[in-house]
């Protein structure tokens, strides 16, 4: 008897070590801050404050947003030249680990400048009030009343995002409705109802808002 316990015991122990070592360890953000340095800061600047406008900014962007992000790059679903072949040499360990740095990464990003005003104060309207008549829903319905973004919906940040990613993403959301994304219609509809002015605008209106604002 003793020693049918015994063998149960050990496949237990057995089985809880297997399921262990199977279930990522705890997210380590320091070593998420050197695999940034050695790969990310070139094109991702820290806080956000890259000169480039075709670069997403990512740091203080909402944890389950990146890990879903990376992991859509790393699969391919997601297509982009740039990212697909960085994405795919990470673990997912590598994930967590930067997903932990990037979330808690003070973000400091400036707005864009040389916004043209007037854009940005119809972008404004449609980003809080929608337009009706276009069959557009208001965007802070679901990115928040200061676009900050609802991390339990994986719902990304989008104030003082950089203009020409804004420009590229939206624009690829309007053309493709499907790409692998958590709630893949909500955007294409979004995007496939924004006029060519209004897409300016509403990019205009975001880039001019500074990244990481108090929500
Ligand atoms: C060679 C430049 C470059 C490097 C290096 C790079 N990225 Fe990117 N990243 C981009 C570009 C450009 C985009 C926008 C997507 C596109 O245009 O293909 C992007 C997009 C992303 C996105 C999606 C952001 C969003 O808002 O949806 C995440 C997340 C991301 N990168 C994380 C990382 C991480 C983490 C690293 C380091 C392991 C990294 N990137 C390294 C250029 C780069
Ligand atoms: C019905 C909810 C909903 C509405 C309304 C909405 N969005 Fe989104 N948006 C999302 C979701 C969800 C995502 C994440 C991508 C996905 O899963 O499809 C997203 C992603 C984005 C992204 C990508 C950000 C990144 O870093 O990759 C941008 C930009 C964006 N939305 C802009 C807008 C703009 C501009 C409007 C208003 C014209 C808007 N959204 C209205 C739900 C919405």
């Amino acid at each position: 008897m003793r020693s049918i316990l015994a063998s149960a015991a050990i496949i237990l122990i057995a089985f809880l070590s297997i399921t262990f070592a199977q279930s990522p360890p705890a997210a380590d953000a320091d070593r998420g801050a050197q695999l940034a340095e050695q790969q990310c800061l070139r094109c991702h600047h820290p806080g956000g404050d890259s000169p480039e406008p075709e670069q997403a900014r990512i740091a203080g962007q909402n944890a389950p947003y990146l890990t879903f992000q990376l992991q859509a790059l790393r699969a391919g679903a997601r297509p982009s030249e740039t990212m697909n072949p960085i994405a795919a040499e990470l673990s997912d360990q590598d994930i967590a680990d930067l997903v932990a740095f990037w979330s808690a990464a003070e973000p400091k990003g400036s707005a864009w400048d040389g916004q043209d005003e007037a854009a940005a104060e119809r972008g404004r309207a449609i980003f809080a009030d929608g337009d009706a008549a276009a069959g557009q829903i208001a965007c802070a319905v679901c990115h928040g009343d200061q676009g900050q973004g609802v991390a339990d919906l994986v719902i990304p940040r989008i104030t003082g995002q950089a203009p020409g990613y804004l420009t590229a993403i939206l624009a690829e959301f309007a053309a493709v409705p499907d790409f692998g994304m958590a709630q893949p219609n909500a955007m294409h509809v979004v995007a496939a109802a924004l006029s060519e002015t209004d897409l300016d605008a509403i990019v205009a209106y975001l880039a001019s808002q500074p990244w990481g604002a108090a929500p």
